[in-house]
């Protein structure tokens, strides 16, 4: 959001909504996250460290939006955002190990596992996504709806497991040196991002217990912006810029891992992006209320700079 790009001068008015709940979600996101007394103080560091060093904070913006389209306001997703962005950073944290991407920066500092140690980044991550299925469990506005909670929980345990984001994960990590069809790509893509933005945006209609067709629209709404997501970050990997991205570039060609650019060239993958996030903006007209800062964010996920 540092560049102004073409959808936040043409859609000013949802710009500075999504600006006003960016900075609402920086000022709640500290007071779910465990205090110093009751953690061991390494642990709370580390946790801290990750989940507070910025980034887009996309998730929860989905989510705030998604609600906004069903008339929820922000309030009604406030838990629901934070532990989906702390299965993110936790996420990340993992993604940037050794054993995995081996990266040494993220969102413009050293990654989890260089400022601490192996172990101490594998425990926070551990840790951080113990903590978002704790803080949804024990969300009061949600236990006052038990069928909604205990869909949003199932919903977010299968969009990280292992026919999510860790299978996805897997998937990704298997696919290093080989030759991989598009087909093929776009399902890894699917798994390890598209499902947990996919979440992101069903949450809502899970707490509004929406009708089937809205949060099937939702559903898919998730899938493709999610899709378009992870595509545009294999672009960013080629054409952006680490100060910006606050991470290392040209890595996937680096790990030899297959990706968008490397498979099928930055041009048509700009191509596919911009393909998916019409798709995903034509089931918008599925939904009842505001969609525009739904609208906002597909454009964002391929219009940015980090
Ligand atoms: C990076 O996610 C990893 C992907 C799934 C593409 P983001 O691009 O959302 O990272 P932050 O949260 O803004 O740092
Ligand atoms: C990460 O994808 C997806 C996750 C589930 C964390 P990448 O490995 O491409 O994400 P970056 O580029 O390191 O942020
Ligand atoms: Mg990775
Ligand atoms: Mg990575
Ligand atoms: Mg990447």
């Amino acid at each position: 959001m540092r560049n102004p790009s073409l959808h936040s001068i043409l859609m000013p008015e949802s710009t500075a909504i999504i600006q006003a709940w960016h900075s609402r979600f920086e000022e709640i996101l500290p007071g779910y996250l465990p205090g110093p007394e009751k953690t061991p103080q390494l642990l709370y560091q580390a946790m801290h460290y990750s989940a507070t060093a910025g980034g887009k904070r996309i998730r929860p913006l989905f989510a705030y939006a998604s609600g906004r389209s069903l008339g929820l306001d922000e309030q009604a997703l406030d838990g629901i955002a934070v532990a989906i962005e702390l299965i993110h950073a936790y996420s990340l944290i993992h993604d940037d190990l050794p054993a995995m991407d081996d990266d040494d920066f993220r969102r413009g500092q050293a990654s989890c596992h260089r400022q601490f140690d192996e172990a101490t980044a594998i425990l926070a991550g551990d840790a951080l996504q113990a903590l978002a299925f704790e803080i949804l469990a024990a969300d009061h506005l949600l236990s006052t709806n038990p069928k909604a909670q205990a869909a949003v929980i199932l919903g977010l345990a299968r969009a990280c497991g292992a026919g999510g984001m860790a299978g996805g994960q897997v998937l990704d990590l298997a696919s290093v040196g080989n030759q991989l069809t598009l087909a093929e790509l776009e399902c890894i893509h699917a798994f390890k991002t598209g499902a947990l933005i996919e979440i992101s945006t069903m949450a809502a209609a899970l707490v509004a217990e929406a009708r089937t067709e809205q949060l099937e629209a939702l559903s898919r709404f998730g899938k493709l912006t999610g899709l378009a997501f992870q595509v545009f970050d294999d672009l960013l990997d080629v054409t952006g810029d680490s100060e910006a991205t606050g991470k290392p570039s040209q890595a996937d060609a680096a790990r030899s891992k297959p990706a968008f650019p490397s498979i099928i060239g930055v041009e048509a993958s700009y191509k596919r992006a911009y393909e998916l996030r019409d798709l995903a903006l034509a089931e918008l007209v599925h939904l009842p209320g505001e969609t525009d800062t739904l609208a906002w964010l597909a454009a964002y996920a391929v219009d940015r700079d980090s």
